[in-house]
């Protein structure tokens, strides 16, 4: 039985609303999802929230809510950015659902039991903001801390710690040994240069109840709760095995969930997360896998991080970007296709309102926009809608754009595909304008050399449809419906040539992104 393709993102604090950020992230998985199951891959795609800790504490406190009536409420926001995206996700997890709580405590359990937890007094600087130790080394030149932490209060605190500084050896010649392991290649350089100049801290894993309480209690010491990043972590393993899933070690699944028919999902193919949470998924994650036994992922895929207008998003001088106001006013597919051309997956990226119109009106209504409007008008008009006989003048260089965005898709290389799929665009708007098909309707002798080129550009059309499905699927849906298909391209298989059959009758042209220049 082969493994399922599995696939999550981060899962997002609920302290708040989602911006450009989380959803960046979501739409970049949802890409790599679909495309998987375009290739015929079984696919598990899992998203959700990160319910636990201080900062939700914190929040749900200032509006006077106890902390699950305000998750409860900000999970429906969440969910419905998630629909609103047309995401693919398989699961949505929420780290307070008991599923997850029950394997997080059995984790927990074994650890403990296996001697890699220790208790000990730790005496120190503290910020509540960031929820998280600091030391003398984090102090700035001038004696203070980042005033990211917050303010940052002396601690002196009995907690349970893991010990990981055994595990250092092993996880760098993991990271060396498997260089797909963290991606790109600059977030992995930075990962062994950590580990190879520090030792690593052994991390605390507890909070005691008395200080913070919104978090699983630890099986083994009711006085403290776990951790929110431990918590946390074990979600993308947690979802899992508590369907039963044959992949996830077998005493880490709740022996209610009985065993999983469907083809294991564990270990997970991708993790995508942004550049600020690289230390937690490259070094403290596959250590905790490996002290409880659970194969390793195979890649951690680091995206970077979006500005607006050159400054980090901030709610305090409000310059965040909606992504819900953006696909109210330009639809969803302007939006996946901005935020997937403009930033690869990997550098930082800048949000402009002038940078996403240009994008809107030069490559999708001026481009792909026009193509296809033009393409299945003049079908229409000319030869009342009804394909004519095959043709493979833009076969070959259709079929070198399909084996290439095949190639890039599953290198997860989204922006790069997107370029590919845009140089067809752009080939077959030249082969309208060289063949002019507007001039070769006026002269009856010239009718079969028509029937050529009408032939070719709805098949390039139904082709780009189906290379954009996993982008743009409102879109390709749309052109499919108007070259009269039924359903959507949802296997890359259907993007060979010839697919169009002579004497088929196209449905009715219309605008699939409509000019604004009046906005
Ligand atoms: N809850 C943790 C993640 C736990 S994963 C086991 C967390 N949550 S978060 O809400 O702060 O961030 C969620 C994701 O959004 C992270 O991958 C983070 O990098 C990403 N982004 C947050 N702001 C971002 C931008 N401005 N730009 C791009 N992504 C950003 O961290």
């Amino acid at each position: 039985m082969s493994k399922r393709f599995y696939i999550t993102t981060a899962i997002d604090y609920v302290n708040g609303r989602p911006h450009l950020g989380h959803a960046y992230e979501k739409v970049v998985a949802d890409v790599i999802a679909r495309s998987r199951r375009s290739f015929g891959q079984e696919t598990f795609f899992l998203t959700g929230l990160d319910e636990h800790g201080q900062k939700v504490q914190q929040a749900a406190q200032a509006e006077g809510k106890s902390a699950i009536a305000y998750c409860d409420e900000l999970a429906i926001i969440w969910r419905d950015l998630a629909a609103k995206l047309q995401l693919t996700n398989d699961d949505f997890v929420r780290t307070t659902q008991p599923r997850h709580k029950e394997v997080v405590r059995t984790i927990l359990s074994k650890l403990h039991a296996a001697g890699h937890f220790y208790k000990a007094i730790y005496e120190g600087f503290y910020s509540a903001k960031e929820e998280t130790f600091l030391t003398e080394k984090d102090r700035r030149p001038d004696g203070t801390f980042d005033p990211a932490y917050g303010e940052v209060v002396r601690l002196q605190e009995e907690n349970y710690y893991f010990k990981l500084k055994d595990h250092q050896p092993w996880l760098i010649d993991h990271i060396e040994s498997h260089p797909e392991f963290i991606s790109p290649g600059y977030r992995r350089n930075e990962v062994l240069g950590f580990l190879k100049n520090n030792t690593l801290e052994d991390l605390c894993i507890s909070r005691p109840a008395s200080r913070l309480n919104w978090g699983i209690p630890l099986p083994f010491d009711a006085n403290y709760v776990t951790y929110v990043w431990f918590d946390a972590l074990s979600n993308y393993l947690s979802v899992p095995a508590a369907a039963g899933d044959s992949g996830a070690p077998e005493d880490l699944r709740p022996a209610s969930a009985g065993a999983s028919s469907l083809p294991a999902v564990w270990p997970a193919d991708v993790h995508v997360i942004g550049k600020d949470i690289l230390k937690f998924h490259a070094v403290y994650w596959p250590i905790m896998l490996r002290a409880m036994g659970a194969p390793l992922p195979k890649q951690v895929l680091v995206h970077g991080w979006w500005q607006k207008d050159g400054q980090r998003m901030s709610k305090s001088t409000g310059n965040v970007v909606d992504p819900i106001g953006v696909i109210d006013e330009w639809g969803l597919d302007a939006f996946r296709f901005y935020v997937l051309r403009e930033l690869d997956i990997g550098p930082d990226g800048n949000w402009t309102d002038a940078g996403f119109r240009a994008r809107y009106s030069a490559e999708l209504a001026n481009g792909l926009g026009n193509l296809v409007n033009r393409s299945l008008s003049m079908l229409k008009r000319y030869r009342n809608g009804a394909v004519p006989a095959v043709s493979t003048e833009l076969a070959a260089e259709t079929q070198k754009t399909v084996a290439e965005t095949r190639a890039l898709l599953e290198q997860n290389q989204l922006q790069a595909a997107l370029q590919s799929i845009w140089s067809l665009v752009t080939r077959a708007n030249q082969y309208v304008d060289h063949t002019a098909p507007f001039k070769l309707a006026k002269d009856p002798a010239q009718a079969g050399r028509l029937d050529e080129v009408l032939y070719n550009l709805a098949e390039v059309c139904r082709i780009l449809a189906v290379l954009l499905w996993p982008f743009l699927p409102g879109t390709s849906a749309k052109i499919y419906a108007q070259l009269g298909l039924a359903g959507e391209p949802r296997q890359f298989s259907a993007a060979a040539w010839g697919g169009l059959e002579p004497g088929h009758a196209i449905g009715a042209p219309a605008p699939l992104f409509p000019r604004k220049d009046a906005a």
